[in-house]
C-alpha cells in the first residue's frame, strides 16, 4: 500500500472535533473525580493523548500492550496481552481508551481482565471507531467517535504493517478492502 493511494476517510478536522465532543461528555460525567485512562497501545496512542489533554477531571494514565492483528488485515482471533501490567484499580473510576472496536475480542478480552481482577467503581470502554459489520462478541463501546464500515483503515494510530500511524487522518485503500 502507498500512500498515494490512501484515500481520507475522516480528517484531522473531523477527528478533533469528536474527540472534543467526547471529552466534554466525559468531563460531565467524572466532574472532579480522578480516573485512570488506559491506553491500549499501540493502536490508541494518538487518540489516548489527545482525549486526556481535553479531560478535566484528575487523569492517571496507564499503558498496556496488547495485540491480535500481526501483519495481516484480518484479526488472528486470538488476543496477546504483550504487557498489561497495571495498578491497583479497586474501586477507582477506569476508562479505556481504544482505537477500534472490530470484532470485539479485544475489548472483551480486556473488560474480562479487568473485571475478573478488580472491582473497579466504575469502568467504560472509550473507542476512536466502531466496526459494527465485523463483530464477533456481544460487547460495543460505551462511547464511540466514528462508526465505520467494513474497510481496513489506517492513520491516527492505525498500522497496516506498522505503517501509517504517523497520519493525522483516518484513511483506507481500495484494493486492500
Ligand atoms: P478486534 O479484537 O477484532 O476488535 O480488533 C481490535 C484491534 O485490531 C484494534 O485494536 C486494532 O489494533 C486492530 N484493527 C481492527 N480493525 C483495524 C483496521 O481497520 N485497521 C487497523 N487495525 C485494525
Amino acid at each position: 500500500m502507498n500512500t498515494k493511494d490512501l484515500k481520507v476517510l475522516i480528517s484531522e478536522e473531523e477527528i478533533q472535533a469528536k474527540i472534543g465532543e467526547l471529552a466534554a461528555k466525559l468531563n460531565e460525567i467524572y466532574k472532579d473525580e480522578e480516573v485512570y485512562a488506559i491506553c491500549v497501545l499501540k493502536g490508541a496512542v494518538m487518540f489516548a493523548v489527545d482525549l486526556v489533554k481535553k479531560l478535566n477531571m484528575p487523569v492517571k494514565m496507564e499503558f498496556i500492550r496488547l495485540s491480535s492483528y500481526g501483519s495481516a488485515t484480518t484479526t488472528s482471533g486470538k488476543v496477546n496481552a504483550v504487557d498489561i501490567a497495571l495498578p491497583d484499580l479497586n474501586g477507582k473510576n477506569v476508562m479505556i481508551i481504544e482505537d477500534i472496536v472490530d470484532t470485539g475480542l479485544t475489548a472483551k478480552f480486556l473488560i474480562d481482565f479487568i473485571n475478573l481482577n478488580f472491582h473497579t467503581k466504575s469502568t467504560v470502554f472509550c473507542s476512536l471507531l466502531d466496526k459494527k459489520m465485523t463483530r464477533k462478541t456481544d460487547v460495543s463501546p460505551d462511547y464511540y467517535c466514528f462508526d465505520i464500515d467494513d474497510k481496513f483503515v489506517v492513520g491516527y494510530g492505525l498500522d497496516y504493517d506498522g505503517h501509517y500511524r504517523n497520519l493525522p487522518y483516518i484513511a483506507y485503500a481500495d484494493h486492500i478492502i
